[in-house]
């Protein structure tokens, strides 16, 4: 069954062949990259339902160039090996029956090195097809090796979040890859913020010119923006440290209902993979972050990350805020003082993950990337420290439930202009 729809976004403007398959050789060499640093017992372990091991991302990412290019428009295409697509579909339904995702862990079989023939196996056939495609299956294909590429920088970020989970449950805390040697210099402060005031009006938003989106960015659509303030940098550590010592996780009046259960039940009191200064792993007098780089001494001056949804918005409420709507945010992305929008971290918006006006279900296997996801989740603009150089855009929706605190999530804050 094709999974190309001429009029998808997926196949707007698909960059030409040469060029896709340099681009491609390079992505899948950059997820090796990532795993890298890692033994081989940390690419098997998978420390929470919400995680999976290295070793998955490694196959998935594998499994669907499989699927969605090479089994459907290669009819030579030989599978590396039939079990496989049982093993790393993720959560396409129209694709077959899969393992539970709570369960990827327990797969100390197929071991690591099987997985990297695997991917071997898949590179070649994909070097091939793009090199010797004829012209009128490269038209169905391009958008959809596009889209395998952009969903394999998707997988590079998630092995970096993921193993960052999983390495902060070992008491040693141990560092992903060495970090920059700590200096004895104090830290640098951050600049004031200052409020940037954007006047109301209609605006166009989500992706409609040239290049590439994922669906959910489209279709670019009219929205009635009001007036409003935002926030010229994110919240730093220092700022969330004083909203600590203000008590904030002690005062139920600027929590949303399910963020102060959440306080309540799991005892929370900092952002994650902060270590109290009396923390036995590695007691310092002071709070430290534990990050890629291993434990470091907090920086009151970075932006603070590791926050849920609710921590953002009961930040945002003890500082007499709130934070943007998504819409706010794609329209500020221009201003010309605005700093720290891509890069650093992703940052909450008031926003719901929903379909924009007009948006429409894909058919093919691609339909199930986005659409049947949007409830229940929020929406987060930006990108982070471990999204992939030039993945990130203006237009881009991440997502994730309002609990969710080990991705790299931080805060910028917004208000009303009355
Ligand atoms: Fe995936």
């Amino acid at each position: 069954m094709p999974f190309a729809d001429p009029s998808s976004p997926f196949a707007a403007a698909a960059p030409g062949r040469a060029e896709l398959a340099s681009r491609y050789a390079a992505v899948r060499a950059g997820t090796l990259a990532v795993a890298q640093p890692l033994s081989a017992e940390d690419q098997c372990v998978q420390s929470m339902a919400e995680t999976s091991p290295t070793k998955w991302h490694l196959a998935h990412t594998s499994w669907f160039l499989e699927a969605v290019v090479l089994q459907p428009l290669v009819p030579a295409y030989q599978a590396f090996d039939p079990h496989y697509p049982y093993l790393f579909n993720s959560y396409y339904e129209a694709l077959g029956a899969r393992h539970p995702r709570p369960q990827r862990g327990l797969l100390t079989r197929p071991p690591l090195a099987d997985i990297h023939a695997y991917r071997a196996h898949v590179d070649s056939a994909m070097q091939h097809f793009m090199a010797t495609a004829d012209n009128a299956c490269w038209q169905e294909a391009a958008s959809l090796v596009e889209l395998g590429l952009h969903h394999e920088e998707q997988h590079q970020e998630l092995i970096q979040t993921d193993i960052l989970h999983l390495l902060s449950c070992n008491p040693l805390l141990p560092a992903y890859r060495p970090g920059p040697t700590p200096t004895d210099s104090p830290p640098h402060a951050a600049p004031a913020l200052q409020w940037l005031a954007v006047a109301g009006d209609v605006r166009a938003i989500g992706h409609g010119g040239p290049g590439f989106a994922f669906d959910n960015e489209t279709p670019r659509h009219q929205a009635l923006v009001h007036p409003f303030q935002i926030a010229d940098r994110l919240v730093t550590c220092g700022e969330y440290l004083a909203f600590m010592a203000d008590g904030g996780y002690r005062h139920a009046d600027w929590w949303l209902s399910d963020g102060w259960a959440a306080v309540q039940s799991q005892g929370l009191c900092a952002p994650a993979y902060w270590l109290a200064p009396d923390d036995p792993r590695a007691p310092a007098g002071e709070w430290q972050v534990f990050g890629p780089h291993g434990v470091q001494a907090l920086d009151p001056a970075a932006p603070v990350t590791h926050v849920s949804f609710y921590e953002a918005c009961a930040f945002a409420e003890w500082s007499c805020a709130r934070l943007p709507t998504e819409f706010e945010w794609e329209v500020a992305f221009d201003l010309p003082h605005i700093a720290q929008m891509l890069g650093h971290c992703w940052q909450w918006t008031r926003s719901a993950y929903e379909p924009y006006p007009g948006f429409r279900a894909r058919s093919g296997a691609v339909r199930e990337y986005n659409g049947k996801f949007m409830v229940g989740q929020q929406v987060l603009r930006g990108a982070s420290s471990a999204t992939p150089a030039g993945h990130g855009r203006k237009t881009y929706r991440n997502f994730f439930p309002p609990a969710t605190r080990w991705q790299i999530s931080g805060i910028r804050l917004a208000k009303d202009i009355a």
